[in-house]
């Protein structure tokens, strides 16, 4: 953490809005390295302790949750929202400090699972970066089961409409499904829109329940609910980062 100023401190670990806080350092509620400070714009440096009203608030530049996105929410951050009436993922991390969360990619709004939500901007474009190809697990239900025939044109790559057809993707059946196949696990390394969709669509099925499992080295938690969340592991969180910083092949 570079030097800042001691309410954007505050705001930036959730204490209430700007003047707010602006109001509480006045009256004295706010101390760094145990000295009582009244100036909003004092800059705290690195390392320094600061507390309010007597608790000590640690300062931390990101935050990461692992989310298990329940269906009808949007994959999307508040300000991002055009239907400021609906509900985004951000909405369901309740003990956030951070302000700036969102999403890194869509899940549509039907579809359940692994959601990664941070404020790292460096971390999302890294995971999203068409560049990196980092591959995408879906657990997939159709309303026609499909045959193995179809699963190697999936597998090939399939035109869904978009201006080239899909990239080679990995396809297995779960265990204990046979042909024709009415579930499949599927990984992809691209992100278009609807591909999971499209792509059964192109080969004469559809998809009627779609969850994500894992994106990159991030495996989704079984023990969340759908709605649940967690903080994302330190072990975890670096898997992904040197994922993100290797150029696939
Ligand atoms: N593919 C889809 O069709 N939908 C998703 O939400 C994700 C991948």
């Amino acid at each position: 953490m570079t030097a800042l100023r001691l309410d954007k401190y505050l705001c930036d670990m959730g204490q209430g809005s700007r003047s707010e806080i602006k109001k509480l350092i006045r009256k004295g509620q706010v101390t760094v390295k145990g000295e009582t400070v009244r100036d909003p714009g004092f800059q705290v440096e690195e390392g320094d302790q600061v507390t309010l009203s007597g608790q000590v608030i640690a300062y931390h530049a990101y935050e990461y949750y692992m989310l298990n996105k329940p269906a009808g929410v949007i994959s999307a951050s508040r300000t991002d929202l055009r239907d400021q009436r609906q509900q985004c993922v951000v909405d369901l991390i309740r003990e956030k400090s951070r302000k700036d969360l969102f999403p890194v990619g869509r899940l549509d709004k039907d579809t359940v699972g692994l959601l990664l939500i941070t404020n790292d901007g460096a971390l999302a474009h890294d995971l999203l970066s068409p560049r990196k190809h980092v591959e995408k697990l879906y657990y997939a239900e159709l309303s026609q089961p499909v045959t193995q025939e179809a699963l190697d044109r999936l597998r090939q790559g399939v035109d869904i409409g978009d201006e080239k057809p899909t990239l080679p993707c990995r396809i297995d059946a779960p265990e204990g499904e046979e042909e024709p196949y009415g579930r499949l696990l599927i990984r992809i390394r691209e992100g278009r829109y609807h591909q999971i969709k499209r792509m059964l669509e192109a080969v004469g099925s559809s998809v009627t329940y779609l969850k994500r499992l894992a994106m990159g080295s991030l495996v989704l938690d079984e023990e969340l609910p759908e709605g649940g969340y967690r903080c994302l592991r330190e072990e975890e969180l670096q898997a992904l980062k040197s994922a993100g910083t290797l150029d696939k092949p």
